[in-house]
């Protein structure tokens, strides 16, 4: 596995690669989930790219970057096990060389669900995410389907703007109690851990929307959202953490409405 700090160096290295490249961007603090993606890559593609690199742009809280965990040794080994080819490990200012003067906005999509309470997030991940494509010019990108708006908007953008990558959604890997993984999950205290759980399962209730917010409310989550779009719910919810509450988000296809 070959790991990259310098952006400039990867640009070199990347004209002499061919076939199929498949890409994974995260944030690092790998867990089961990144490694599907990673899986899924590695089987489609012939060489496959990670990229680990703690977006600041996208945390509109400075207090949720600080606690941001960061693992990047076990992160290595996991990435190279899994068979990655190539790591890269930008830095900001190799990123954010124009100090964050070009965004990239989406003006409808963004502004719902994750986008009222985060002002400012997807234009982050969107204007992190069109670099990273241009760096890394791979065949297919992949996309956790637990972010599925996330997921929603880099598919727009690569269409809104002619980008000829495909972009893969991959779904949702849980615990056995049905918790979505999470980078986040580390932050839950026993007694969030223990109330996370129940997320899932009641956003799953055939029931309209105000009402599974009451049950959420009812079981101790704060509720940021819950709403059905199309035949999707999605929701984010607070949980009690070791030092501050922590944001988990989740969505379910309604099999009542598939
Ligand atoms: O999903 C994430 O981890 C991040 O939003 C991404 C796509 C790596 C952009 O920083």
């Amino acid at each position: 596995m070959n790991i990259v700090h310098c952006m400039d160096e990867w640009r070199a290295r990347r004209g002499s690669l061919s076939g199929r490249v498949g890409f994974v961007p995260t944030m690092g603090a790998l867990h089961e989930g990144h490694l599907s993606l990673i899986r899924a890559s590695v089987d489609n593609n012939d060489v496959t790219v990670l990229s680990i690199y703690v977006n600041a742009t996208q945390f509109n809280d400075p207090s949720d970057l600080a606690k941001y965990p960061s693992t990047l040794e076990a992160d290595l080994a996991a990435a190279n096990a899994a068979g990655v080819d190539w790591v890269l490990l930008p830095d900001y200012s190799q990123i954010y060389a124009d100090g964050y003067r070009y965004q990239l906005n989406e003006e409808s999509f963004s502004r719902q669900l994750c986008g009222t309470d985060r002002p400012g997030h997807f234009t982050g991940v969107l204007t992190v995410v069109m670099k990273l494509l241009n760096l890394v010019v791979p065949t297919r990108a992949y996309f956790g389907l637990k972010d599925y708006q996330q997921f929603e908007l880099v598919k727009g953008m690569c269409e809104a703007f002619f980008l000829p990558i495909e972009i893969v959604g991959v779904e949702t890997v849980r615990d056995q109690d049905g918790l979505a993984l999470s980078s986040r999950n580390k932050l839950l205290s026993p007694e969030g851990r223990k109330l996370a759980k129940k997320l899932n399962k009641i956003l799953s209730r055939n029931e309209t929307d105000e009402s599974v917010r009451d049950a959420l409310e009812g079981e101790g989550f704060s509720v940021d959202y819950v709403q059905l779009r199309g035949d999707r719910r999605f929701a984010a919810v607070h949980a009690p953490g070791y030092t501050h509450p922590v944001r988990l988000i989740d969505n379910v296809q309604m099999e009542s409405l598939k």
